[in-house]
């Protein structure tokens, strides 16, 4: 009896196999990082051999910790990293090159020419995407441009084009034998090649990037019965599971925070920040910085779509703080490190290491500490850490208020960065509006054994899902008005010092 549901979250720093029972609740998981090939200021790549390699151990080691067969799995759910970019050869499997990574700004005169040339407008209107070195499309591009042979081989049908989702998907339903090369509509809604309205590639969009057809997935809905294959009983499964669902981690975190009525929203804090507010069938077009995006598509229903408010740097600044600065030796102790000080104490920290993404979208920004006196110490540091993690959401709240006239009672939030108390309560005070974290913190790959359960009558409807929810933590803010306005106020300036500082050509 397959009682089960697994899915893979094939994610920026790490690869998760997950198993979840009918009530939602986690049963079995294994994690495991993958190295981060930085060739270059502002390059990014992943190998996505050693990504499909994790794949099969993750699953493998789920499988034994959980005291589970393959049998047991009802069904199989995949969530992704986005945007991050493979080309491989169908034929043998290989890669042409890394994986270039989302955060990778090697792509920035591509964008900016787009911008030039008026076709910015175009993307912006039909993929709901401003130009940036974030999406696929440029990653594309470039690799067709300055990896030899590879154009040639898209033309005749030799370089297949996919997310890490689809890279997975394809080695899991067999690879060069046979595997299924296809995608979901919020993945592909990533790349500036998706037309939003028709949900397909766009002919004009694809000449924009000079990327031929013949390269791309077949889009799919989130959550199908059949679009996504079986697993390959040669594969790491030894048995033919249904993969019946597939979605962009965002996205996936999104349908994990049950958040299926038009209004309702979430805050993932990982490596970046993501936030994703519901607004139903309808497509709403940003007029503050936000992208438009499908949330998810179940089946035959029509898509939902989503405006999504994407910030670079939040979790990855702790990383930098124990990596680069070595001021503090794992994540954890950033809070220990700001608890010792009672406010920033006029220092502010603008981690625009990839330029400034939502809702800015400045290439040319820089990172900066501002502020300073003599009388900082690395508590501070940490301090503004966290604030600039807080304050970069409440740029993007703001934004989303704007755009949507949605005004949210609580921010419902998920992911690594909200096991920091003092940055999960600071996020309340800087906003005026209460955090809540659910007791299932692993949004993303919950979402997507949902599309996956949906798909197969393992779960019935969302209404279903709604009732496995449940509150773990609450944070109610603590500041003054005065407090609050102050201290966005000089958040404000600092983001200003940060722009205009890099050249792009
Ligand atoms: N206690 C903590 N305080 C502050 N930051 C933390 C803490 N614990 C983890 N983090 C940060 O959370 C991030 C990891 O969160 P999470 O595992 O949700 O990341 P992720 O974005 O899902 O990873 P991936 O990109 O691989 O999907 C790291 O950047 C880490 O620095
Ligand atoms: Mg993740």
């Amino acid at each position: 009896m397959a009682d089960f549901v697994g899915a893979v979250d094939q994610g920026t720093t790490s690869t998760r196999f997950m198993i979840f029972d009918h009530g939602g609740n986690e049963v079995a998981k294994h994690q495991l990082e993958h190295a981060q090939i930085l060739p270059r200021p502002g390059w990014v790549e992943h190998d996505p051999v050693e990504i499909w390699e994790r794949t099969n151990s993750v699953i493998q080691n789920a499988l034994r910790h959980g005291n589970l067969a393959p049998e047991d799995l009802a069904a199989i759910g995949i969530t992704n990293q986005r945007e991050t970019t493979v080309v491989w050869d169908p034929r043998s499997g290989r890669p042409y090159y890394n994986a270039i990574v989302w955060q990778d700004t090697r792509t920035d005169a591509i964008a900016a020419a787009l911008e030039r040339s008026g076709r910015g407008e175009v993307i912006r209107r039909k993929a709901g995407l401003p130009p940036a070195t974030y999406f696929s499309g440029g990653k594309i591009q470039w690799i067709l441009e300055n990896v030899d042979g590879v154009r040639e081989a898209a033309e005749q049908g030799h370089a297949l084009f996919g997310n890490t989702d689809c890279w997975v998907l394809w080695n899991l339903t067999g690879g060069p034998d046979g595997g299924v090369h296809a995608t979901d509509v919020t993945n592909a809604s990533r790349t500036m090649l998706m037309n939003l309205e028709t949900l397909d590639w766009d002919d004009e969009l694809l000449g924009f990037f000079g990327v031929p057809r013949a390269m791309l997935p077949t889009i799919n809905a989130s959550s199908h019965p059949e679009a996504y294959g079986t697993t390959r009983t040669s594969r790491p499964l030894r048995a033919a599971v249904p993969i019946t669902g597939v979605l962009g981690d965002q996205q996936a975190a999104t349908v994990g925070q049950v958040c299926f009525a038009p209004g309702e929203a979430k805050n993932t804090y990982g490596t970046g920040n993501f936030l994703v507010l519901n607004t139903g069938t309808e497509l709403v077009r940003s007029q503050h910085g936000l992208l438009t995006t499908v949330a998810y598509r179940f089946g035959d229903s029509p898509a939902v779509y989503a405006l999504e408010g994407s910030i670079a740097v939040t979790g990855s600044a702790v990383q930098w703080l124990r990596d680069q600065m070595k001021i503090i030796t794992n994540a954890a102790e950033s809070e220990r490190l700001a608890s010792a000080v009672e406010d920033n104490g006029g220092m502010y920290f603008v981690p625009a290491f990839s330029g400034l993404f939502a809702p800015y979208w400045r290439s040319d920004a820089r990172g900066a500490i501002v502020g300073l006196a003599r009388y900082h110490t690395n508590e501070h540091l940490a301090r503004a850490t966290l604030e600039a993690i807080c304050y970069q959401s409440r740029d993007v709240v703001e934004a989303m208020e704007q755009d949507s006239g949605v005004h949210l009672d609580v921010l419902k939030v998920d992911g690594g960065v909200t096991a920091n108390d003092l940055c999960m309560q600071i996020q309340a005070d800087v906003l005026g509006v209460p955090v809540s974290r659910p007791v299932v913190a692993e949004t993303t790959a919950l979402g997507a054994a949902y599309a996956a359960g949906l798909a197969t009558g393992f779960w019935r409807d969302g209404d279903e899902l709604r009732t496995h929810w449940q509150e773990s933590k609450r944070w109610e803010p603590q500041w003054s008005e005065d407090r609050r306005a102050e201290g966005y106020a000089g958040w404000k300036k600092a983001v200003e010092r940060t722009l205009d500082w890099a050249t792009v050509d």
